[in-house]
């Protein structure tokens, strides 16, 4: 079964209004594999205007990088999910590894958010990973399923085959340490196991799980040629509209 590719950015919390608006337009006009999904992941602020820009660009969607886990209420400086549904955003990205370490998300808030996304029809982006400490310790792979367990496998099959998963080892975001592609090839493909174990094969061999962590358009071909990595989510190259480029270009 044939996967999407995808390669998603998150341009976290860089640029100003100018310069968001350049290069999601130099991303839009770039010379780059349509069937490709490509998903900006852009400061909230600007959401709005590059949705609105990108409407009618052909493989290029819009990420929010957080939403609250309630749709409504006193909540001051959040943003909710029917919020960001209701100016056209399709994607939000959840349990990204600096929320879950700067805002103290667990795995069970960021099941709520999950259900909260879900429910107004926003595709989750969701983020799973280890940290260097953990990885020496060898558990790896069963705590990054366990935050599988703890934040997904609640959903239904329908639900779950809604998902976009990115895993992203902690040692490995903005480090220039990239994760081998043996070892994400390892974790992508035991976490396909556990989904098939909950669920069915079909639905594991459905979902894409993207790879993030030091991606460039150095390693990207490398890392997106493993057989259970389907693409990228990509943090400092997505911030530059030549290198975001190559790494869309490198399936
Ligand atoms: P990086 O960030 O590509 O800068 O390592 C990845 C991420 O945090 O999603």
């Amino acid at each position: 079964m044939s996967r999407l590719k995808i390669a998603a950015g998150n341009w976290k919390m860089n640029k100003t209004f100018e310069d968001a608006m350049q290069l999601s337009r130099a991303i839009a006009n770039a010379s780059r594999d349509e069937s490709v999904l490509t998903i900006l992941g852009v400061p909230s602020i600007y959401l709005k205007m590059i949705v609105d820009q990108v409407l009618y660009v052909e493989g290029l969607e819009v990420a929010a990088q957080n939403c609250h886990s309630q749709p409504s209420g006193a909540y001051t400086g959040e943003i909710s999910a029917p919020m960001l549904a209701s100016i056209g955003v399709k994607y939000v990205i959840l349990g990204h590894s600096e929320r879950r370490a700067d805002f103290a998300e667990s795995n069970s808030e960021l099941a709520e958010k999950v259900d909260i996304a879900l429910e107004n029809d926003l595709i989750p982006i969701f983020c799973c990973g280890e940290s260097l400490q953990i990885r020496k310790s060898g558990k790896h792979l069963e705590y990054v399923t366990d935050q599988l367990k703890d934040s997904l496998f609640h959903l239904t099959e329908q639900q779950f085959s809604k998902l976009i998963l990115a895993y992203e080892p902690i040692w490995a975001i903005g480090t220039g340490e990239t994760a081998t592609p043996e070892q994400a090839q390892e974790m992508h493909a035991h976490l396909r196991n556990a989904i098939s174990l909950q669920y069915s094969q079909e639905i594991a061999a459905q979902v894409p799980i993207l790879y993030g962590g030091s991606v460039k358009p150095s390693n990207a071909v490398e890392i997106f040629s493993q057989q259970d990595v389907d693409g990228g989510l990509v943090g400092g190259a997505s911030l530059k509209s030549d290198d975001f480029t190559r790494i869309i270009n490198s399936f």
